[in-house]
């Protein structure tokens, strides 16, 4: 236990889409506030149950047989009301009532911004643990979720492989992460897809290399191909894919979009693991003081870095992946 904290009563919500992890990082928020001797509050359903007061109190024993869940036992939204300047206002008079004195954000990059601009003009100390399935938030190697949706979408993949080796098919497999190319890349290298098409090129998306790529591969006696599409910013990407097989190529193939079975599910080893070290990570830093603060992964460790850091989304495609995956995807 640290002799003298910086603060005494903190809050904890989950905000953004939801990713499997977030209850092991709750569990370490919680837990290791109230080791220090802190006050710690739940509160419901992200910024917006923090605008309609949704807060209660939380111990230990609150977040005990949560870890190997998916979802968050907070909830979360995306709240439009909190990214008004109005807004953030109310939210921090709702905190100051309950004399909260800090707030730790989980989420992804839309929140950790909300939680940057409510320090910023109210001057309550944040500190922000990364959590989302596109691991896609600048300035950390890792966010929270991104290796349980990457086994999820693995898994299925690996089983239309199945089919479509039995019906020599070609399947076009969607996966999440918006504009992030992480799942795809990942998912594309670890089930040995024929071609991944990543959220930059859904824009113009090389149909006659996809083609070829999936001829040669039956003429070397492949008896199935898959494509993993990043589903991008535009829905349709995928039945796009499949059309112009059809027309331009008379390839036929299927569609099947993974969606949001990538978000669910019982967190990876490695999640709860990530969750529960940035969880501790971030508690810690508002005990020593800090104002504004995340918890982030940077070549294999787990340290606090100022919030201003992690602002902006990463779209990086490590040119060596991207090598690796055409070298092996004869
Ligand atoms: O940001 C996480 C994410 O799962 C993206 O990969 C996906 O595009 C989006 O959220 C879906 O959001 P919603 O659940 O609001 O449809």
């Amino acid at each position: 236990m640290d002799k003298k904290s910086a603060v005494s009563t903190i809050a904890v919500l989950c905000s953004g889409g939801d990713s499997p992890g977030m209850n092991s990082a709750i569990r370490a928020v919680v837990r290791t506030a109230v080791a220090n001797e802190l006050t710690v509050y739940g509160i419901q359903k992200g910024y917006q149950g923090l605008l309609e007061n949704r807060i209660s109190e939380l111990d230990a024993s609150s977040v005990g047989n949560i870890t190997q869940h998916g979802g968050t036992m907070l909830q979360t939204s995306r709240s439009p009301r909190f990214e008004t300047v109005e807004g953030r206002a109310e939210a921090y008079e709702n905190l100051v009532s309950r004399g909260i004195e800090a707030l730790v954000v989980i989420g992804g990059n839309g929140s950790l911004n909300g939680a940057y601009k409510l320090h910023q003009e109210h001057g309550i100390a944040v500190a922000g643990v990364p959590g989302t399935i596109d691991n896609d938030v600048e300035g950390t190697d890792y966010t929270i979720g991104f290796d349980t949706a990457v086994q999820t979408a693995v898994e299925a993949a690996d089983k239309i492989r199945d089919t479509a080796h039995a019906h020599t098919r070609t399947f076009v497999i969607e996966v999440m992460g918006r504009k992030s190319p992480a799942i795809a890349l990942h998912v594309g290298l670890c089930t040995g897809a024929e071609n991944i098409v990543l959220p930059m090129q859904n824009e113009a998306v090389d149909i006659d290399q996809i083609a070829s790529d999936i001829r040669r591969g039956m003429e070397r006696g492949k008896e199935s191909s898959i494509i993993i599409a990043a589903e991008g910013e535009k829905e349709g990407i995928s039945h796009q894919i499949k059309q112009q097989l059809r027309e331009l190529h008379g390839i036929e193939s299927r569609v099947c979009i993974l969606g949001h079975i990538q978000r669910g599910g019982s967190p990876t080893a490695y999640d709860r693991f990530r969750a529960s070290q940035m969880g501790f990570f971030a508690v810690k830093a508002l005990i020593a003081g800090e104002r504004a603060t995340v918890a982030v992964a940077r070549k294999g460790e787990i340290l606090t870095v100022p919030l201003s850091e992690c602002l902006g989304k990463k779209f990086f495609v490590d040119p060596q992946l991207l090598e690796i995956v055409k070298t092996l995807s004869v």
